[in-house]
């Protein structure tokens, strides 16, 4: 999302360039989403992988469907989404043409829709696994009783959903608890939150107590705030969104970073502004 037109804007040499630091740095699973870039960043990313020379085996392909954003790339007048069997289908396909591949690791459908059909998604995922379009498939932004509903009708194995320091609240209303009893594997966007984003009495608090364990872990914030994540028992993976060198190999390192007990609840603190009860 962070590569192409909605962020760095990379020209394909640039993306080349940053495919091979990943891989050199063990970081082997690239996050994509038909949207990104208004329906341009696959393909601009299909290009580069296809002339790195990297063998498609050796990387693990994410994308997600179902969102239909108003762009000049779409006829849509109004932003939806649409999760028919047809159009599920038809969009893993434009996604293969897109990134230059046969199959996608995984498939996630982007968000939930009130209108979604358990029964046409399951029987859209069975088609393409079949077909060894997709490998496993998963969902994103979806609540326990929407990954209930959907699972009932076909295995899901990843849920991505917001989580970081400053947007924790899977944690406390049941969905990572669901997740964890279930077998589904949560992958986390925004890791970082709005730490760096936003500069308010939170992020202001937040800093100074990074601050203070900066030293003792010999860590930079942005590997502390993904420590943090990857301490909660489900399992966590982070998606990094950083189109920095550097921080891209300081966030391999902070897989090495345990943070103490007291430790982990006093950056929750920080976050929140007040003790747990
Ligand atoms: N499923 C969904 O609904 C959904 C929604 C949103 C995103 N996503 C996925 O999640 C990925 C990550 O999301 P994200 O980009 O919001 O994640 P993020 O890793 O929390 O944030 C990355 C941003 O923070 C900046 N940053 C990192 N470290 C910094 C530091 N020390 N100081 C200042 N700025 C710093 C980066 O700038 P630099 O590049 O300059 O380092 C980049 O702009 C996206 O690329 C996308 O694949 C999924």
């Amino acid at each position: 999302m962070t590569w192409g037109a909605w962020g760095k804007q990379f020209s394909q040499k640039e993306m080349e360039t940053i495919i091979h630091h990943c891989m050199a740095n063990g970081i082997t699973t690239f996050d994509h989403a038909d949207i990104y870039g208004a329906y341009t960043t696959e393909k601009e990313f299909g290009t580069a992988f296809k002339d790195s020379g990297i063998n498609r085996d050796d990387i693990q392909l994410i994308s997600k469907c179902g969102i239909q954003y108003v762009c000049d790339n779409r006829t849509n007048e109004v932003k939806h989404y649409n999760y028919s069997k047809d159009y599920i289908i038809w969009s893993v396909e434009e996604s293969l043409r897109h990134l230059h591949t046969d199959y996608l690791d995984l498939l996630l459908l982007h968000r939930p829709s009130p209108l979604m059909v358990a029964e046409d998604i399951a029987e859209a995922i069975t088609i393409l696994k079949k077909a060894g379009k997709i490998r496993d498939f998963g969902v994103s932004n979806f609540t326990p009783s929407q990954m209930e509903m959907i699972g009932l009708r076909i295995d899901i194995d990843v849920n991505q959903l917001e989580f970081s320091l400053t947007s924790h609240s899977a944690m406390h209303d049941g969905t990572l608890d669901y997740m964890k009893t279930c077998g589904i594997k949560p992958m986390s966007w925004s890791p970082l939150g709005t730490v760096f984003k936003n500069d308010n009495e939170q992020t202001r608090r937040i800093h100074k107590q990074l601050g203070v364990f900066m030293e003792k872990y010999n860590a930079t914030e942005d590997q502390l705030l993904l420590a943090w994540i990857l301490k909660h028992p489900s399992g966590i993976h982070p998606v990094v969104g950083t189109t920095n060198k550097k921080r891209l190999t300081q966030a391999v390192d902070a897989t090495k970073i345990s943070l103490d007990l007291e430790d982990w609840f006093a950056v929750l603190v920080a976050s929140q502004g007040h003790k747990v009860p």
